[in-house]
């Protein structure tokens, strides 16, 4: 066992300071939250680190939209995430930010490492460069067409389409997103780090990172189909210097993650304590992320940090996606709950969406939210089993026994019952099975409810006081152990439930352990007060209301700005499209992707290959020998690796394509005006 390995620092995936927080982030800092929590009363020393993701064209792009600098932007969503995550009792020792000096500072080094290492060159490359803005066009300054899906991308991800990170050049069609110009392609120089040679080494180390599954078996078959080398520099000034050219940045991949060591740095600067201790002796690390980032955390990241020689991660926990009543989440389709607005704001209690949230199912499966299954939640499991058993248990030991905790054996099954409790919920924690751990707690509540219902409490006092004096005890420390147990999940709910049972000091300083030790006989007990209340009807409604409305009118707002009208051209300008009927004479599907056909389009003087992304519509039967309206002097683009060399217009109903044709047969190659 290596030095450091009672010594854990987990970390979050960083928020793009880019916008306010919504419940799809909280997906994966609240279990990460109850992990820390939860890790810190089995006795381990945890460092729990996170930061705003401040670089990255979408920042810029947005500052410069809101006429604003990127560097407020950040240091507006900067704040606005700390305040989010305070609220939410989402505790981080240090919440920095990769603009901060210590990560442009660490950075740097990490960078100068891999290119003393040998680990990094340099390519000219071409590039997406707008000649009416006069610049180059990085990541999300572009758009265009995936090269391997054929459906519309970001500069460097194919976001509606197949998933794939896209290197700078990649991008076909490329349109400058400030302008909307028409791209070119321009050559310059950038730095490329020797992913490909890391190959053997990610297989090997995926194989032994714990963490959840299915992010170490997405990312070995990734490692195994395809391991390019990975354009680490883009030409903008809002980021960290490439060392030595004061004209590149590095891409924002690059410095994200090792803001995680920077955050360290900065709290180890704070609390007199080594950072190497983490990032150079082995310690435990534990990146909590969310699903769609896996690539970067289990590929990119660790062959920086080999070939840099830092500590390697242990983990890689992923959460699965967040669904809204159902619906994918969408900012622009108002399938979205913001955490401030939606839920701080209107009084909502934070612990009672963590529960929500770790309850609701595995961490790697996908957590739906609808206002109508919270409000079951809260009414049935917490208000319901977990608070109706504090609640009656404190309550009739108060009328009974003085407000004191009542003398008598606490029964050895329920002592027995609790140690089997802790041992889930480590388990569970340990495992990241957050559900498993909660449902270990709630199936101690509902036992709970049924030793005291099946004990008869109210009759016992009457007729042996001392065994009704026992039974309560033994309900006490039931009790007992639910909040501590709890506490991880719900914190500041338990630390009112803690005060309830009149018990010394702070619930959060307990350890699990705890649990079973013996409640002391005589101690005052506190006031009974609803832990749970339950929501009323009205009020669920009400808030599920406020969602359908936001889910209305980005519908209405989305189908006006589909339907609006674009700039007029001029005559000339129509002229210059070369529009003529088609006849389809071959048609195939293409294999990996199920948008796009093959055809084999003659235009009247030739034969052409087009890639349509029709396949949706119709199969290549369906095709062969109709006809259809063609562009016939589109410059050529590959598509898929295939090259098309015109393409065909199409109705665009809702992402699928009918053809347009002429209302009778004419001659192939016949001119459309
Ligand atoms: O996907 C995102 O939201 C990124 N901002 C996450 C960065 S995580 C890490 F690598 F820093
Ligand atoms: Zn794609």
């Amino acid at each position: 066992m290596s030095p450091g390995n009672d010594r854990i620092l987990v970390t979050c995936g960083l928020p793009y300071a880019n916008g306010p927080c919504h419940l799809g982030h909280l997906r994966t800092y609240v279990p990460a939250d109850i992990f820390v929590r939860g890790m810190r009363k089995m006795g381990k020393d945890v460092l729990f680190v996170c930061g705003t993701d401040a670089h990255g064209t979408p920042i810029v792009v947005n500052a410069e939209a809101q006429g604003t600098t990127p560097k407020e932007l950040v240091a507006k969503y900067h704040a606005h995430f700390d305040q989010i995550f305070k609220g939410m009792n989402v505790k981080f020792d240090l919440f920095g930010d990769t603009d901060d000096p210590e990560s442009h500072h660490r950075t740097q080094e990490i960078v100068k490492a891999l290119v003393e290492k040998g680990h990094v060159y340099p390519k000219e490359i071409e590039l997406a460069y707008c000649p009416v803005c006069d610049r180059f066009l990085p990541d999300r300054y572009v758009e265009g067409i995936c090269p391997y899906c054929g459906v519309s991308a970001r500069g460097d991800e194919c976001d509606q389409g197949c998933g794939r990170h896209l290197e700078p050049g990649e991008i076909k069609n490329a349109v400058c997103k400030v302008c909307g110009g028409k791209a070119e392609y321009r050559k310059q120089i950038h730095y490329f780090f020797k992913l490909s040679e890391f190959k053997d080494f990610l297989l090997k180390y995926l194989e032994t990172l714990g963490g959840t599954a299915s992010a170490r078996n997405y990312a070995a078959e990734w490692v195994r189909m395809e391991l390019k080398d990975w354009c680490i520099t883009r030409s903008m000034s809002w980021g960290i210097k490439f060392p030595g050219h004061d004209e590149l940045v590095v891409y924002v991949w690059v410095d994200a993650p090792i803001g995680y060591v920077a955050f360290t740095e900065e709290w180890c600067a704070q609390n007199n304590r080594d950072w190497k201790e983490y990032w150079q002796d082995g310690a435990k690390i534990v990146h909590f992320i969310g699903g769609d980032i896996v690539y970067h955390h289990c590929i990119f990241w660790p062959a920086m940090l080999k070939g840099a020689e830092y500590t390697l991660p242990s983990a890689v926990v992923a959460s699965g996606m967040l669904k809204i009543d159902d619906k994918k989440f969408s900012k622009s389709r108002g399938y979205v709950i913001w955490v401030k607005d939606d839920y701080l704001d209107r009084g909502l209690h934070p612990d009672l969406l963590r529960y929500y949230l770790a309850s609701y199912t595995a961490h790697n499966k996908e957590v739906n939210f609808a206002w109508k299954i919270f409000g079951d939640k809260v009414n049935t499991e917490l208000a319901g089993a977990f608070g109706n058993f504090l609640n009656r248990t404190l309550t009739f030991t108060i009328k009974n026994f003085e407000d004191m905790t009542p003398p008598g054996e606490i029964d050895p099954e329920v002592i027995s019952r609790i140690e089997g409790t802790i041992r889930e919920v480590e388990l569970g924690l340990e495992e990241y099975e957050f559900k498993k751990a909660i449902d270990s707690v709630m199936t101690l509540a509902d036992y709970g409810n049924s030793y005291f219902q099946s004990h008869e409490p109210w009759k016992l006092v009457k007729a042996d006081k001392e065994l009704a004096g026992s039974v309560l005890r033994s309900c006490l420390q039931i009790a007992k152990a639910l909040v501590i147990l709890m506490d991880p999940v719900m914190p500041s709910k338990m630390e009112d439930a803690w005060r309830q049972l009149g018990l010394e000091g702070t619930v959060g300083a307990q350890r699990f352990e705890e649990a079973a030790v013996p409640l002391p006989v005589g101690r005052k007990l506190g006031k009974p007060e609803i832990l749970f209340g339950k929501m009323e009807d009205a009020t669920i409604k009400e808030l599920d209301d406020i969602f359908k409305e936001r889910m209305i009118q980005a519908e209405s707002k989305d189908k006006k700005e589909k339907n609006k009208l674009m700039e007029t051209i001029s005559f000339e300008q129509f002229k210059g499209i070369d529009l003529r009927v088609g006849e389809i004479k071959e048609a195939e599907r293409i294999k990996g992707s199920n948008k796009l056909l093959k055809l084999v389009v003659d235009i009247g003087t030739e034969n052409r290959q087009v890639v349509a992304g029709i396949a949706e519509t119709y199969t290549p039967e369906d095709l062969v020998g109709t006809q259809a309206v063609v562009v016939a002097n589109l410059e050529r683009a590959k598509l898929f690796g295939v090259e098309s060399q015109a393409m065909l217009l199409a109705a665009d109903i809702g992402g699928k394509a009918l053809l347009l044709r002429p209302q009778e047969r004419v001659e192939p190659g016949t001119k459309v005006r």
